[in-house]
């Protein structure tokens, strides 16, 4: 028999699981596979959507793409990186985005309007372990930041990894954020109850959660192969070292150096 597969690139195949979930597709925003009819009828629903790679780590190739209305006239634009482009017609739209994107399969994905700190969205990893008794944990949770230039909060994209304390210091109080933290704790175990049936190999998720202004969060993505290194930017280092202990007796780290703690 074949080993579980432990790791699952396709964001669109756990998306597509996830949405089957009654309970957890509230938390997911709507997403579906790249093409002309598909990117305007979402664009024209939300205003705001991302673009992004079927496979895709780090924040590469992800775009942010919006419909704006300035002094009567209609603009679509994109940002990819750094850069942002303005069209006038949604034609000339598409045919740039199937440009950039040619020849690698993407989704579209309503997009969350992301909190804030200082003008820069923020989004935060949840990290799920399986422990030596095959229960998931949750390990860990960091907020992470976007560079000014940047629509995407990626560590690999140079976000800035944050305590959810900062991020929220001036929305909540310790007792609300505490709340939330423990809420966001649980929404983790729940994917990854999901996912852990369907593919019994997996041994780590890293979820992404964006929160909306009602503070309802969305699932952005989930990660099968996550980082562990980003909790150690956290000056407190409880939580790297715990997260680090459960991804090595998950067989990470084998051969890749990590720093000591
Ligand atoms: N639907 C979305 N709404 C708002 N922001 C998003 C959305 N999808 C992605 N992002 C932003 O882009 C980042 C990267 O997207 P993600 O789907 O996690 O791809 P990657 O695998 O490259 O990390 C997210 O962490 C978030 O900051
Ligand atoms: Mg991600």
């Amino acid at each position: 028999m074949k080993p579980a597969k432990r790791t699952l690139v396709s964001k669109w195949t756990k998306t597509k699981r996830l949405l089957q979930n009654r309970g957890l597709r509230k938390f997911i925003p709507e997403t579906r596979l790249f093409s002309r009819t598909n990117l305007l009828y979402l664009l024209k629903k939300y205003r705001m959507i991302y673009v992004k790679p079927v496979k895709g780590s780090g924040g590469k190739g992800v775009i942010r793409a919006e419909v704006r209305r300035i002094r009567g006239k209609t603009l679509l634009r994109y940002q990819q990186g750094t850069t942002i482009r303005t069209f006038t017609s949604f034609g000339a739209f598409y045919a740039s985005l199937y440009r950039t994107k040619f020849p690698r399969p993407y989704l579209v994905q309503q997009g969350i309007p992301l909190l804030t700190l200082q003008g820069r969205p923020f989004d935060i990893r949840v990290m799920v372990q399986r422990t030596a008794t095959r229960r998931w944990r949750t390990t860990g949770i960091i907020g992470r930041l976007a560079h000014p230039k940047r629509a995407v909060t990626n560590y690999h994209s140079q976000g800035r990894p944050l305590p959810l304390r900062i991020l929220f210091a001036s929305r909540l109080s310790p007792a609300r954020r505490r709340r939330l933290t423990a809420s966001l704790a649980r929404l983790g175990l729940r994917i990854a109850h999901d996912l852990g049936r369907k593919y019994p190999g997996f041994r780590e998720l890293g979820v992404d959660v964006g929160m909306d202004a009602r503070l309802h969060p969305w699932v952005l993505e989930v990660n099968t192969a996550p980082d562990a290194r980003i909790f150690n930017e956290l000056k407190n280092k409880r939580i790297f070292r715990r997260v680090l202990l459960y991804a090595k007796a998950n067989g990470r780290y084998k051969s890749r150096k990590l720093p000591r703690v």
